[in-house]
């Protein structure tokens, strides 16, 4: 439940996380009375500047078209203040604990609610973890949020949870994936488990093949140096992708208790082996339509072969999924902005009729949810013919008058009330590197010269080994795709 006389504290608070998602998701809780009673918002970073400056940039990002949120959002910077400080030093520490003290003394309640958000680099994250066990532990409940990257292979992962864990329980630690807080992936275990029609198709006798997709239309755009050393691989598949897949996947928890759901996901995603290089596709676009190529962008290194895109193939080994090819596909400067999940069954025995196409789930995650079913129907009139058509569920359509919420508020929520259900534990993110770290390690270059990514242009729909490569899995392109 929600503690009233709660602050939170927002680490890297003038950076572009906590002024583009952060802010805007606290405000919008704010608005919609979510928050507790007698909340309090405190910014933190390194950056000097006052209190109005901070309610400038903390509230920049908030969506407000025809200036009717105004009102609301003076009162959201009555809630909030700013203290800067560095990220290593005592000194700035115990500043910020007389701030919080100063708060305090104001509440009614006598034991202390402190949620801090880490929206910061992975280079400040331990130490800012540190001080704050060691100088703002307060006697009642401490929590702390934090961001990717949680390291860059299994190794590294183990190491900064090792360091963590030295001072935060596990019960004390939300690790987001923001991909958790989105509607429509809440969605799937609504889809899977409320639905006998579903649930009873769920497997390897009917599905052919599975693709989880993300595209962005844009490049790194500045963002280059970040991205180099990261690439889509870390960036996308081996947390947001992996974790859609993990609810598609695994088998119906007990209930929807936290751990119960966790215990589904970690069993599932141990079912799986880690990637071979030969179920892989990688790509790095080129300039195109007078955009800049990767290689073009001042911060990224000059012939760098980081992936801008890769499609890799999963195979989760246990008696449902035996043999249905799960394909994770994510690429930057493509075509279009999409995110969705499409399940292909498989063919309609011959006999009957001549070429049918498939059925097709198609779950939508953004932008305009929805869910369709691609089936064929009998074209009206006096003679026999089927027509793919689709069945559809298009969000604004269906709940027009309810509001989508964004993952972020949705996730500020949970921490808030203490749910875990929607963050990832320690041993889903031990697994999920294990499934990812031997490709990494080869794209990286460990295991000998890396190999060189595929070029695709800016604005494609990907390189153009991409067809060939799902129609290995078995995956069959419909005209409406
Ligand atoms: C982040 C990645 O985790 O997710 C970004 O670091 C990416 O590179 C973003 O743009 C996509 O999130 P969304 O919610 O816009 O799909």
């Amino acid at each position: 439940e929600l503690r009233d006389d709660t602050i939170i504290i927002v680490f890297g608070a003038s950076g572009d996380l906590a002024k583009k998602k952060t802010f805007p998701a606290l405000f919008g809780l704010y608005r919609d009375g979510f928050l507790p009673n007698g909340v309090k918002i405190v910014g933190y970073a390194r950056t000097k500047m006052d209190e109005a400056e901070f309610h400038k940039r903390s509230t920049s990002y908030i969506k407000d078209p025809d200036q009717s949120q105004a009102p609301k959002i003076e009162e959201f910077k009555k809630l909030s203040s700013y203290v800067s400080g560095g990220y290593e030093d005592s000194a700035s520490f115990e500043n910020l604990e007389k701030h919080l003290k100063s708060i305090e003394s104001a509440y009614q309640s006598k034991v202390t609610n402190r949620v801090f958000y880490l929206a910061l680099p992975p280079s400040v994250f331990l130490p800012v973890a540190e001080n704050l066990k060691k100088h703002n532990y307060a006697s009642g409940v401490n929590r702390i949020i934090v961001e990717k990257p949680f390291g860059k292979d299994l190794d590294s992962s183990r190491e900064l949870l090792g360091a963590l864990k030295q001072h935060w329980t596990e019960d004390e630690t939300y690790r987001i994936d923001h991909y958790l807080g989105k509607e429509m992936v809440k969605n799937i275990l609504i889809l899977r488990f409320a639905n006998v029609a579903f649930s009873a198709a769920w497997d390897n006798r009917s599905i052919s093949n599975v693709q989880i997709t993300f595209k962005e239309p844009f490049g790194t755009e500045g963002r280059g140096g970040y991205f180099d050393e990261f690439g889509i691989i870390r960036d996308i598949l081996q947390n947001h992708l992996l974790q859609v897949l993990s609810v598609l996947t695994m088998e119906q928890p007990v209930s929807f208790a936290a751990e119960d759901v966790r215990d589904e996901k970690v069993k599932v995603l141990r079912s799986i082996t880690p990637i071979a290089r030969e179920d892989t596709l990688l790509g790095q676009y080129v300039s195109a339509n007078g955009k800049p190529g990767y290689l073009d962008d001042d911060t990224v290194p000059p012939n760098s072969s980081c992936p801008t895109f890769a499609a890799t193939t999963l195979w989760i080994h246990n008696p449902r999924w035996e043999g249905v090819p799960f394909i994770l596909k994510a690429g930057k400067a493509m075509n279009e902005a999409k995110v969705e999940v499409r399940i292909q069954f498989k063919d309609v025995p011959p006999g009957l009729f001549g070429n049918i196409s498939r059925n097709e789930l198609v779950i939508r995650i953004q932008p305009s949810e929805s869910v369709y079913l691609k089936m064929n129907a009998k074209v009206p009139g006096l003679y026999t013919r089927a027509l793919p058509i689709e069945m559809d569920l298009t969000y604004k359509r269906r709940f027009s008058d309810s509001k989508i919420p964004e993952a972020y508020e949705a996730l500020i929520l949970d921490a808030l009330k203490g749910d875990h259900s929607n963050f990832v534990r320690h041993d889903e993110l031990d697994v999920a590197w294990k499934i990812f770290t031997p490709i990494l390690h080869w794209i990286d270059g460990k295991e000998g010269p890396p190999p060189r990514p595929v070029p695709y242009p800016y604005g494609s729909r990907g390189p153009k080994e991409l067809d060939a490569f799902v129609n290995k899995f078995h995956f069959t392109r419909s005209s409406t795709e």
